[in-house]
């Protein structure tokens, strides 16, 4: 009988990667230890055009918007690394803090023979301390990162060097894709479901409801676990100061969306016309960031054959971050069928990072 997909077998004592198709995907890199996958036909969320031309194309009425996750090409990840470098960008700091003290527990809870699963993964920097006390506990582990940056295969082959008996199955797609290929590429295997990095506080109420649904899903038996790291609400200057940094990165992470646009869909922004701005919305707790237009301009989209009207002073809606209490994301857990087994959080109450398990 041949292997599932994407699982490695025992291979008289040596990890072999079973090469099983996957219906579609592609297979975009294949190492010994490694497989990446990505949607024939990009899936099905939005493309990048479609965002553009539905988010932009907006006359009058509406603000105009696009997602955060247009933000990750290629400059927008490694830009996003250097946020995480910034003194003000507390919360990679603090969740780094956290796993580290969390991490055996967790590595415990999660069981040997564990498949560590990640939402958006990123450069999976902080994985690694999940990675070590996995690795602490037994030899092989499985890792199934998730992300729509093409980063992915490059943050993995690092990987591979530094944990010997690590298999990646990275998958290129959305968090609602990716959720859907590990859920049917899982096998029999105990699986702890990591979203780092307070991701989730990106999607808004309903679409966050229904992320935790779909993870809640593709969790199986009672052994299965989810680890979400989540920012808290706090003093409104330690906030905007996170997404409007001393140094302008965030400004340049914010403004590299109309570059991408430049680059691929032929558009002809200037980003010297727009202004980076990072405001906390009190009542809605969350920090809202956008482009502010500095001019009355018409900008085209070659490739999509529009042109952006805008005038002086709209602005374009590109990333929310929600910031969350205990009882809410309690609520917000049991909600979607997850109940709150441990939540780690530092001493002034700035960040959380909260492990459910599925509601009995
Ligand atoms: C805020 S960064 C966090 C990265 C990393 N987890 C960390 O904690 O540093 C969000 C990551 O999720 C990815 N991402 C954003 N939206 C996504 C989506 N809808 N589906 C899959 N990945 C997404 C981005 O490419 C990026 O790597």
């Amino acid at each position: 009988m041949s292997p599932p997909a994407g699982r490695a077998v025992l291979d008289g004592g040596r990890a072999a990667w079973a090469e099983a198709a996957r219906p579609g995907y592609e297979r975009s890199a294949v190492g010994p230890r490694m497989a990446c996958y990505r949607p024939l036909g990009g899936g099905e969320e939005q493309t990048f055009a479609q965002a553009v031309a539905a988010g932009l194309g907006r006359g009058r009425g509406g603000e105009k918007s696009l997602s955060p996750r247009f933000f990750y090409d290629d400059r927008g990840s490694e830009l996003f690394e250097r946020i995480c470098e910034l003194p003000e960008y507390y919360l990679t700091r603090l969740e780094a803090g956290l796993l580290e003290r969390a991490a055996p527990e967790i590595a415990e809870i999660a069981g040997p023979g564990a498949r560590l699963v990640e939402l958006g993964s990123g450069s999976s920097c902080k994985t690694r301390l999940i990675l070590d006390a996995l690795a602490r506990a037994r030899g092989g582990i499985e890792y199934v990162p998730i992300d729509v940056s093409d980063t992915l295969a490059r943050s993995c082959a690092c990987l591979l060097d530094d944990y010997p008996g690590l298999r990646v199955t990275g998958v290129i797609d959305t968090y609602q894709g990716g959720l859907e290929f590990a859920g049917d590429a899982g096998g029999g295997a105990r699986t702890l479901i990591a979203f780092l990095g307070s991701s989730i506080g990106n999607l808004d109420g309903g679409a966050a409801r229904d992320l935790l649904r779909r993870v809640r899903r593709a969790m199986r038996g009672g052994g299965d676990a989810f680890l979400a790291g989540m920012d808290l609400v706090k003093d409104r200057g330690i906030l905007e100061r996170a997404y409007d940094d001393s140094r302008g990165v965030t400004a340049q992470f914010n403004l590299n969306v109309l570059r991408r646009i430049n680059r691929e869909l032929g558009g002809e922004f200037d980003p010297a016309k727009f202004a980076h701005v990072a405001a906390f919305n009190e009542s809605e707790r969350r920090v809202e960031m956008r482009l502010r237009s500095l001019e009355d301009q018409a900008v085209a989209v070659r490739g999509l054959g529009i042109t952006v009207e805008l005038s002086r002073g709209e602005t374009i809606h590109t990333e929310s971050s929600h910031k969350y209490d205990l009882p809410q994301i309690r609520g917000m857990m049991a909600g979607a069928g997850l109940s709150v087994r441990r939540v780690w959080s530092d001493p002034r109450g700035h960040y959380a990072l909260v492990l459910c398990s599925a509601a009995p």
